[in-house]
């Protein structure tokens, strides 16, 4: 093969392992975002009590913090592609399990199974892209797991709503699921091991072979650069995590997977109709068409962040964002502290904040964060660092979703979202204390500058 072909080559082959192994995202969002409509056709047919319904809505999310908890040592050991097809294995038991339910019970437990599937692949996914991605489109292809997140939110409002009117839907809305299950478990088979995890693991000619496939250009000095900074670094324990070096990782990545919860994305993605409803908007249809409005700005400002996070780089995405958030959630508080004034058109501050809310996030936060703990974890413990912060996802994940009708009952409608915007302006600030600045930076030498020793902020120069 010439040169030219070569390459083009390569950039084929990148392309269809981002978009296989981003089908892990399509069934992170998937399942974050069915559940809306199949429960409430499932709590008429096994007469669900409220606490019932609790469980299972929030099952998933149990699943997902044990999934989390306890794959980050199985992925360092066994291998990024290898517990990915497990995963697979397990998120589509889950859908079988839970569309086939004969009780509520069965049902929970189903989806408890559904959500360790999705724990794991929710970092698996993107560290997988992340080490097997050539550095100048790094972000890019990791956050292609974003995207496929927020189009598996759309597809299954769009399933839910298909099945709707199918007798016993919400069954088909749950074996939806197997699709994209089937396609993750056997897309992998074919797809390599990342050349980082074979060099650790002593496999070096496929280690390798798999480097000159996808980055021919820069292959050798790739290896070479693996190799060096797999000499510096021990095996990989829990305990290493907490080492003097590897604190500031823990920080950025625990922190800004806390930042990306704790500014209520999810209080938008499970209780947006709700909210449109408090606003005004009389039909519980006219709630739902504005909620789909809402996962399509996910999606549109997603592929906007694919284009930039390259070239702008992450901070100033993070800056941007993060600003819009905070803006349009003080906008929101403010019509909803406002609401007699503003009477009929309260509703139109609520779809215009909300939609400057999403394109924020989806610009930012979304993406990045993911992206963020793909990057600054060295090596050895990268599979233990990111399901570290992947469970500190989970859990702000379960425990915002699990307050947030409470907070309104004790700090009303306006102080909820007043709220969340304090926490994002805390974010501003971390992003500028901590968050470095990682485009185009080589893994390795983020690492280096770990072990030697740099702060949070300037591991990526
Ligand atoms: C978050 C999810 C959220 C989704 C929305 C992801 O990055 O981790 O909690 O539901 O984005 O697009």
């Amino acid at each position: 093969m010439d040169e030219r072909n070569k390459i083009h080559h390569a950039t084929l082959i990148i392309i269809i392992i981002a978009a296989v192994a981003a089908t892990g995202g399509l069934l992170f969002g998937f399942d974050t975002g069915v559940i809306s409509g199949a429960l409430l056709f499932i709590k008429k047919d096994f007469a669900l009590s409220n606490l019932y319904q609790e469980l299972v809505v929030s099952a998933v999310l149990v699943g997902c913090i044990i999934g989390a908890a306890s794959s980050g040592k199985i992925v360092d050991r066994f291998g990024r592609r290898n517990v990915i097809i497990v995963t697979a294995i397990i998120f589509g038991l889950g859908s079988l399990w839970t569309g086939f339910a004969a009780d509520a019970v069965h049902l929970v437990l189903g989806r408890i199974v559904v959500g360790l599937g999705i724990g794991v692949a929710s970092f698996a996914v993107p560290l997988y892209l992340s080490e097997i991605s050539p550095q100048e489109i790094r972000g890019a292809l990791v956050s292609l797991n974003q995207l496929m997140i927020t189009i598996g939110i759309v597809v299954s409002y769009l399933i839910d709503h298909y099945f709707a009117t199918w007798d016993g839907g919400w069954r088909y809305m749950f074996l939806a699921g197997l699709f994209p299950a089937l396609v993750l478990g056997i897309g992998m088979l074919f797809l390599p091991r990342t050349p980082r995890w074979l060099a650790s693991k002593q496999y070096e000619s496929e280690a390798q072979r798999v480097l000159g496939r996808i980055d021919p250009h820069h292959a050798e000095e790739e290896y070479r650069r693996i190799k060096r900074s797999l000499k510096v670094e021990k095996s990989g324990s829990f305990s290493d995590l907490f080492a003097p070096a590897v604190r500031p990782a823990l920080l950025i990545g625990v922190g800004i997977m806390v930042v990306q919860q704790a500014t209520g994305i999810n209080t938008v993605i499970y209780y947006a109709p709700t909210i449109f409803e408090m606003a005004g908007f009389e039909s519980a249809r006219a709630a739902i068409s504005a909620t789909v409005g809402v996962g399509v700005v996910n999606v549109l400002m997603t592929i906007v962040a694919i284009r930039l996070v390259d070239m702008w780089g992450r901070k100033p995405l993070l800056y941007l964002g993060l600003s819009g958030m905070v803006l349009s959630l003080a906008v929101l508080g403010g019509a909803f502290a406002l609401t007699d004034i503003l009477g009929a058109s309260l509703k139109w501050y609520a779809l215009g904040s909300l939609f400057v809310y999403i394109a924020s996030f989806a610009v930012s936060l979304g993406p990045i964060a993911w992206l963020m703990i793909s990057e600054v974890y060295p090596l050895q413990i990268r599979g233990i660092g990111m399901s570290v912060a992947t469970l500190a996802n989970w859990l702000f994940n379960f425990i915002i979703a699990l307050t947030f009708l409470s907070i309104i009952d004790v700090l009303g409608r306006p102080g909820a979202f007043w709220l969340y915007a304090t926490i994002g302006i805390f974010g501003i600030w971390f992003t500028w204390k901590y968050i470095p600045e990682t485009k185009g930076v080589p893994l390795e030498q983020i690492e280096k500058n770990l072990y030697a020793g740099k702060p949070a902020r300037e591991l990526g120069r």
